[in-house]
């Protein structure tokens, strides 16, 4: 861990100029110095959410979620609702294309502790497209606005229960859990299960050989609303009505911009932010992300903006922050590869208020706290360390692979990265994981 870096002292929340509305909500904060981590297939897991909160993310969000699989109980689905009260505030990204399964998956996920929820609006990945579901949204925006209108309900009083909890919900033979995928990998190309190391665990998976220990889900419902704030208070199941999110892209294609008057409608429609990653979903992830849609999207609603895109240091999150209004970052790829993002971006943001400095002016956080070698080594085996420690905690089953897919990432820009990824990828056992580890970082682990 760096530990040059102080984290932000919860207090000074909602200072700044720049500060968003209140969510009213106490611990889903949506301030420049408050950011979040990004919804991550494959990738923001129990253990990967706990490190980044310890390394200064105020919220995070879970993978992406099946509807269909929650209300079907797919096993692949069971493995991604693990949480526990330091997990908290956690969002819950959801998606699905049918209004029915998108309201039941919700209340499902509050059932199972969750507060707070995100729809997925933006994933461009052919195996979800295909099923309506995603980006593919954004190509039907009554069906969109009607999945939005049930959730909102489901989300701000659990109690409606606004779907038929009796069945009506198909065939459950029509659901194939190989369509509930693993998105991208981490330079955001499709992904097929096959090829993912960390899902192909998950397949073995079944509730029965659970990895997760009961206390993960257990007390979250006590716990973790107790943190939260009054708003509603729990229902006779114990649930509380929480804040609802979409995040969505600027159209399904260029010159079919959508993301203007969509917001204004989900704005009306109740929601509390919408997230903006300001490309086509065409584009997937190529091209430059369009910032200026995000300074034209804050000046057209009155909930918080959420800006994600192509931010891969906490350089690029700040002077997004000052270039465009918005009220808030999430760091997607730029966490994966460097977790300590997070508190970078309470540093820089800090700094910039305090020097009032110009959007172009913002600094590298190397250039402000320049680190030895050594010292990035120490930190980075730590961190890796703490990694490991929560993957084998919460999921023994799938840490070594996990690690084998994660560490590479870390340790990208070090010397002899590559001899090092090479002998992690061929890592068979914890045992020879650990000791690849200790001959390479050495005493800081
Ligand atoms: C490996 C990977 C998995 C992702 N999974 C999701 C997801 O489950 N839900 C979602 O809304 N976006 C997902 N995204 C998109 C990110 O949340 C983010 O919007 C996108 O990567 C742009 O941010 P970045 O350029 O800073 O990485 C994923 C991206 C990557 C690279």
């Amino acid at each position: 861990m760096q530990k040059t870096i102080t984290m932000h002292n919860d207090t000074t929340e909602n200072t700044t100029a720049n500060t968003a509305k209140d969510t009213t909500d106490n611990t889903l904060t949506i301030t420049p110095e408050s950011p979040w981590l990004a919804p991550l297939a494959g990738w923001s897991d129990l253990p990967f959410r706990l490190l980044c909160k310890e390394e200064g993310a105020k919220v995070t969000c879970t993978e992406m979620i099946s509807a269909k699989g929650l209300v079907y109980g797919g096993k692949h689905t069971e493995v991604l609702l693990a949480t526990c009260p330091e997990d908290s505030p956690v969002v819950a990204q959801i998606f699905g294309a049918e209004h029915d399964f998108m309201a039941k998956g919700v209340a499902l996920l509050q059932k199972k502790g969750f507060q707070h929820f995100d729809v997925n609006v933006g994933c461009s990945v052919a195996k979800v497209v295909k099923t309506g579901a995603g980006a593919a949204l954004l190509k039907d925006i009554p069906n969109l606005l009607k999945i939005a209108e049930h959730v909102i309900k489901q989300v701000h009083n659990p109690d409606c229960k606004d779907f038929d909890d009796f069945g009506n919900f198909g065939n459950r033979e029509d659901f194939h859990e190989g369509e509930n995928p693993i998105l991208c990998n981490s330079d955001g190309e499709d992904f097929y299960e096959g090829e993912n190391p960390i899902l192909q665990r998950k397949m073995s998976f079944s509730p029965s050989n659970s990895p997760f220990p009961e206390k993960a889900t257990k007390n979250i419902n006590t716990k973790q609303c107790a943190t939260d704030s009054t708003r509603n208070e729990e229902n006779k199941e114990g649930i509380r009505a929480g804040k609802i999110g979409f995040k969505i892209r600027l159209g399904y294609e260029m010159g079919n911009d959508v993301y203007i008057d969509l917001a204004k409608e989900l704005e009306a429609l109740g929601a509390d932010w919408i997230t903006l990653h300001p490309r086509y979903a065409k584009q997937s992830f190529s091209g430059v992300p369009n910032y200026e849609a995000l300074t034209k999207l804050k000046s057209t609603i009155k909930i918080p903006v959420i800006a994600s895109g192509d931010l891969f240091t906490a350089q690029d999150g700040v002077r997004i922050l000052l270039e465009t209004g918005v009220d808030g970052v999430m760091y997607a790829r730029g966490a994966m590869s460097n977790p300590v993002i997070f508190k970078e971006h309470v540093l820089l943001w800090n700094y910039a208020q305090e020097n009032k400095l110009k959007p172009s002016e913002i600094p590298h956080i190397n250039d402000l706290m320049p680190k030895t070698t050594e010292n990035m080594r120490n930190d980075l085996g730590k961190l890796i360390e703490r990694h490991l420690t929560y993957a084998k905690e919460f999921n023994p089953h799938r840490a070594l692979l996990q690690m084998r897919t994660i560490v590479p990432r870390y340790v990208k820009h070090l010397e002899n990265a590559k001899a090092l990824r090479l002998a992690i990828i061929a890592c068979r056992t914890h045992e020879e994981l650990k000791s690849v580890l200790e001959t390479y970082f050495g005493e800081s682990l």
